[in-house]
């Protein structure tokens, strides 16, 4: 039977980085432009064909989230759940956490916080078995998980914020693989920062010439900073990247903000 795919956006953590905006609500629900940062990676999910999506959030925020996606997706045929971390554990945990949601299928973890341009629709649609991940050129590697190439392009090395320089490709938040990386994600150790890591569940699969690399052609946001939450507005703005969102979505959005007109008014009376 062909394997499923199914979505996961990673939601929760504490993104200090934006304090005081994140005292109040989370990250992924701070506006870029004219909507909610989390429709985004859910559009670049959506927009692929997946219907089933778990949202990883943290417990003060699920609130907030339930209120904004809850029973409007379903009516639209996008079935979402959601979970709560309790504690942020690193990314990794995703598949810990959404391992029964999973099952015996293949998965899509994006990152709340990553916008792209580029549409992964074929490249998810023909995902078979193994690891897809992505690469793309940066000024500031240290920042990112990092790729090295050899001479022929072959994947080499997968490093999480390589202090030494290795290379200016940076693994963007988006992440293709089969079920297998449940148990590798379970089976890993916490890293020195007390995370359990992205790219020792990419190391897995390149160990075994199973991982595929592909080149992010358009742009790519991750709108952890005030700089590059503003810079994020700016671009989406620019590149048009807030319209044409898959219909689903669309109406949804649509729907949501025309139940709250009516709660307002209602409010007023
Ligand atoms: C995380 C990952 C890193 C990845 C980046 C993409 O870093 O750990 O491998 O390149 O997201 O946005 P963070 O932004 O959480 O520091």
């Amino acid at each position: 039977m062909k394997k499923q795919m199914k979505g996961i956006i990673l939601a929760g953590g504490t993104a200090t980085r934006l304090f005081p905006l994140t005292h109040t609500t989370s990250k992924q629900l701070l506006p870029v432009y004219d909507k909610q940062m989390i429709f985004y990676p859910l559009n670049t999910l959506v927009k692929a064909g997946i219907k089933d999506v778990l949202i990883i959030i943290a417990p003060r925020d699920a609130g907030q989230f339930l209120n904004l996606l809850g029973p409007i997706f379903d009516r639209h045929e996008v079935r979402l759940e959601f979970k709560v971390q309790s504690a942020p554990r690193g990314l990794a945990e995703a598949f810990v956490l959404g391992e029964n949601f999973i099952d015996n299928d293949n998965v899509t973890m994006i990152l709340g916080d990553n916008i792209f341009e580029d549409d992964f629709s074929e490249i998810i649609k023909n995902f078979q078995s193994g690891g897809h991940v992505f690469a793309k050129k940066v000024p500031d590697p240290e920042r990112y998980g990092i790729v090295e190439f050899d001479k022929s392009g072959k994947a080499v090395r997968i490093v999480e914020k390589p202090k030494k320089w290795i290379s200016d490709y940076a693994i963007p938040g988006l992440y293709i693989f089969d079920h297998r990386v449940c148990e590798v994600a379970k089976k890993s150790k916490p890293s020195d920062r007390g995370e359990i890591e992205i790219t020792d569940l990419m190391n897995f699969y390149l160990k075994k010439s199973e991982l595929q690399v592909s080149q992010v052609e358009g742009e790519w946001l991750d709108a952890g900073t005030f700089d590059t939450l503003l810079e994020a507005s700016r671009i989406v703005k620019e590149k048009n990247l807030y319209e044409n969102f898959d219909p689903k979505i669309e109406a949804a959005i649509a729907e949501f903000n025309e139940e709250q007109k009516v709660l307002a008014k209602k409010q007023l009376q």
